[in-house]
Formats: C-alpha cells, sequence, structure tokens
C-alpha cells in the first residue's frame, strides 16, 4: 500500500511539474512577445518623430542602414496603398505590395499591429511591428530577427533541471515521510489483526494521530466487544436450554414412571382388590393432570419467550377476575387452612386475559401453598400513575435471602419436597416474570424466612404507555 501511494504520488508530481513548465513556457513566450513588441513600437515612435519625410527619406533611412545590417534587422516605409517608399535593405523595385501583410493591415486599421513570421528572403523567424506615422500618410515598419522564448532554453536549462533535480529529491523526501506517517497507523492496526489469530474478541488497537483512522479502529473494537458479548450471551443461552431440557425431561419423566409403575401392576393382574385398582387409577390421573400442566407451562414460558404476534388483547376487568380466581382457589386455601382478603380497586387494565389469569393465580397460588395453617394472605390491587399495582402478601414460610434472586429462574424451588407435593414444578414465577416482562412491567419481591413474603407487581395499563 505504502509502495503504491509512493508511486501514485511520484507520478503526480511529474506530472505537475510538466504542467508547470508547459505553462511557464506559454506565458513567457506571449509576455516575450508582447515586451519586444513594445519596444519596437516606442523605437518606430522615435522614428516617426525625427524621420524627415519632406526632404530626402531615402537618405535618411541610409544614415540607419549599418546599424539595422548588422543584426538582419529591417526598417520599411509604406505608403498608405501598400508600396514601399523606402527600406533600409532591398530596392523598392524587388518589393511587391505591402497591403496584404498582417502588421500593416493592423496598422492602418488600428494605429499600430505586429506579426511573427518567417522571412522568406532570410530563412529565419521574424518580428515584424508596424506603426502609422503621426506625420506623414506612410506606415513605418520595423522587422527583427525574433526566436521567441526558444533562444533562452539553452540558457534556461541548467537552471531549469537544477531545480527540477531539487525539487523532485525534496518532495520525495517529504512524500515518503508523509506516507509513512499515513500507513504506519494502518501497518499496526493489520499487525494487530494477524496477531490475534483468528480470535478477533481480543482486539485492541493504540491511537494514533488521525481521527479517522482512529474511528476504523474504535470501531473495530467496539464490533470486537459485541461480538464477544454476543458470543458470551449464545452460550449462556444455549447452557439455559440445556439445563432446561435437562431440567424438563428429569420433571416428565418422574409423572410417566409413577404411570407406568401403577398400569404395569394392574397389567399383571396381580391387583384384585377393586378399591385399590380405583386408587392405582386415580394415581394415574393425577399423574397425568400433572405432566399437562407441566407441558402447558412449558408452552406458555416458550410462546411468551418467542413474544409471538397472536396474543389477543382486550379490556379485562381486573375486579371480576380476581375474584374468579380466588373463588376457584377457595378448595385449596380451605385445605390448607389459609384465609384470603381480598382489596381491589375497579381496574381495567388493556391485556391478555388469559396471561392476567396465569400472573395472579401463580402469586395467590404460591402465598397459599408455603403457608401454615391459620395462616393469612392479602391481596391489594390499585391504579398508581397510568400503572396497575398488584400486591400479594402472606405470613406463610418466607424465602431465604440467598433464594430471592434465584426464584424467577425456571425449575427452581427452595424445597424441592415441600413444592412437589403441593404439586409444584418450579415453573410458576419464570411464566409469572415473563409475562411482566411481556408486558413492560416490573416485579419486586421482599421476603422474611417464617415471616412472610410480599410479591408486588407493576403493570402499565394500556399498551401505548408499555
Ligand atoms: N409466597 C411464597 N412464600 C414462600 N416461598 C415462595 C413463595 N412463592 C414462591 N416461593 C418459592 O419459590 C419457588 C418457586 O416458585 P414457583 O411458583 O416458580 O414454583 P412452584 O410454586 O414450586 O411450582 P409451580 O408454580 O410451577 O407449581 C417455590 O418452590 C418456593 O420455594
Ligand atoms: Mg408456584
Amino acid at each position: 500500500m505504502r509502495r503504491a501511494i509512493l508511486q501514485r504520488f511520484i507520478l503526480v508530481l511529474f506530472g505537475a511539474l510538466i504542467l508547470n513548465s508547459l505553462i511557464f513556457y506559454l506565458l513567457g513566450s506571449k509576455i516575450l512577445l508582447n515586451s519586444s513588441s513594445d519596444d519596437m513600437l516606442y523605437m518606430l515612435e522615435v522614428l516617426d518623430n525625427s524621420l524627415d519625410y519632406d526632404g530626402n527619406l531615402a537618405e535618411s533611412l541610409n544614415q540607419l542602414d549599418h546599424v539595422m545590417d548588422d543584426n538582419n534587422s529591417r526598417l520599411t516605409v509604406i505608403r498608405e496603398d501598400g508600396t514601399v517608399m523606402a527600406d533600409t535593405q532591398a530596392d523598392m523595385e524587388d518589393l511587391d505590395n505591402h497591403l496584404g501583410r498582417r502588421e500593416v493591415q493592423d496598422a492602418m486599421e488600428k494605429g499600430s499591429g505586429y506579426a511573427r513570421r518567417r522571412s522568406e528572403t532570410l530563412g529565419i523567424d521574424m518580428l515584424y511591428v508596424a506603426l502609422r506615422s503621426d506625420h506623414a500618410d506612410v506606415i513605418l515598419r520595423a522587422a527583427v530577427p525574433f526566436s521567441g522564448f526558444q533562444e533562452y532554453l539553452p540558457l534556461l536549462f541548467p537552471a531549469g533541471f537544477l531545480s527540477l533535480l531539487v525539487a523532485a529529491a525534496g518532495s520525495f523526501i517529504v512524500t515518503n515521510r508523509l506516507v509513512s506517517s499515513i500507513t504506519q497507523p494502518l501497518q499496526d492496526i493489520s499487525k494487530e489483526m494477524l496477531k490475534v489469530k483468528g480470535d478477533y474478541t481480543e482486539l485492541n488497537f493504540e491511537h494514533c494521530k488521525y481521527p479517522e483512522i482512529n474511528v476504523i479502529a474504535d470501531t473495530t473494537m467496539k464490533m470486537s466487544k459485541n461480538v464477544k458479548d454476543y458470543l458470551n450471551q449464545i452460550e449462556k443461552e444455549r447452557m439455559i436450554r440445556q439445563e432446561f431440557f435437562s431440567n424438563a425431561s428429569h420433571e416428565l419423566k418422574t409423572p410417566i414412571t409413577s404411570i407406568q409403575g401403577y398400569a404395569e401392576l394392574l397389567e399383571s393382574g396381580m391387583i384384585q382388590d377393586e378399591a385399590t385398582k380405583a386408587d392405582f387409577a386415580s394415581r394415574i390421573k393425577k399423574e397425568a393432570v400433572r405432566m399437562t400442566g407441566l407441558i402447558n407451562d412449558i408452552l406458555m414460558i416458550s410462546r411468551l419467550e418467542a413474544k409471538e404476534a397472536e396474543v389477543t388483547f382486550s379490556d379485562v376487568r381486573i375486579s371480576v377476575l380476581l375474584e374468579e380466581i380466588v373463588d376457584s382457589l377457595k378448595p385449596q386455601a380451605a385445605e390448607a387452612q389459609v384465609f384470603l382478603h381480598v382489596d381491589c380497586q375497579p381496574i381495567m387494565i388493556h391485556a391478555n386475559l388469559q396471561q392476567m389469569r396465569e400472573l395472579i393465580t401463580n402469586l395467590i397460588s404460591n402465598a397459599i401453598k408455603y403457608n401454615r395453617p391459620g395462616g393469612q394472605v392479602w391481596i391489594n390491587v390499585r391504579e398508581t400513575d397510568g400503572q396497575m399495582v398488584l400486591r400479594v402478601r402472606d405470613n406463610g414460610v418466607g424465602i431465604p435471602s440467598d433464594s430471592l434472586d434465584r426464584i424467577f429462574e425456571r425449575f427452581y424451588r427452595v424445597d424441592k419436597g415441600r413444592s412437589r407435593k403441593q404439586g409444584g414444578t418450579g415453573l410458576g414465577l419464570s411464566i409469572v416474570k415473563h409475562i411482566v416482562n411481556f408486558y413492560h412491567g416490573t416485579i419486586h419481591v421482599t421476603s422474611e424466612p417464617d415471616a412472610g413474603s410480599e410479591f408486588t407487581v407493576f403493570l402499565p395499563m394500556s399498551r401505548e404507555k408499555a
């Protein structure tokens, strides 16, 4: 890359130098031509003032002859009809009509004129300058050999060549340094990238003086960090999924083993007693119900995780729903000898009815399950700042502080034996948390072992606020 930039830079430099020389040559030629013709015009004006047009003009010109002869210069006096009146070099009879000459025409029209062309007589380039006389009806014309700027080229060549060499060497050194300072940070970056040997999550670049390169370096580092975070997240999710599947299969295996055992016993014909047979059948049914519950819970979690679009929303009257839930849980509460107290404002929330039922049922059912005979559960629903606040408090067994962070994990149970006895699988609070997240709400829990627990859920009332 460094070499390519250097090569291109040198090419551009040479191009610029050549263009510069060309412009210098063209402008120099033009300036030289103008200045020479101005000088000659001045000379003609002086001559015009000093020539004796009424006397012997040829005589006067002859006096200038020896000066003009030396350097092939020539002075001609031309009448307005184009015929030559006098000339310092040629016989007038040999000279044709000069009216067609450009400089003569210009002098007639504008007072003065000049032209540059090759002299057929001398075979060299000449500059012709003509002036209309102020004292007689004639045109004065001077001609001098003129090769323009080319004449000075041999003189200027050594100095020009030397300055070209100095400029080329100087700019090569400066360009070399400049290119190095630009390419060095890029080389450092590519070296660093090659060093990591495929693990682009550990990229670390030094800052350099060019902000644009720093932006590339910073963005690459940020991207590598994002990739690392993303890979970590994927790994974490893989572990959670793996744990979930092993837990789910374990939980399903238990009822299946029981069902299989009871079914085999019934099939063997060893059980003759009708009452025992009925008991086995009821156990099989209970385990099947438990399996159905577990599968429904798993499906619910996976639906919530996938954030399925088919969730239907409606205006849910929380007081009506709560009454219905409490009614359905009354037998469970009565069996556990737990008293329920409900205090609910008439609140309407735009949500999915089934999800709301699941959320509230799980919290109240836990408060009943993890309680003692004679225990109490207080359920309170309020509206605060456009949010529904649901509080479920109990004075049951409470949750140890080291388990508080974990109770929302799938299949986590503080006391596995007690939970299983109650038919629990440890998915209830995980579902609750998923539902709360689905509505962009929050859930808090405070608890003290042997004193009780309080779960508080905040849910936005309308979907726009969610
Ligand atoms: N109100 C509560 N008081 C004391 N412990 C609780 C309470 N609520 C939940 N827990 C603890 O948190 C654990 C997880 O609760 P979660 O509702 O997720 O599962 P579960 O009730 O055991 O089973 P599931 O709800 O799936 O039937 C419970 O096993 C229990 O140990
Ligand atoms: Mg539960």
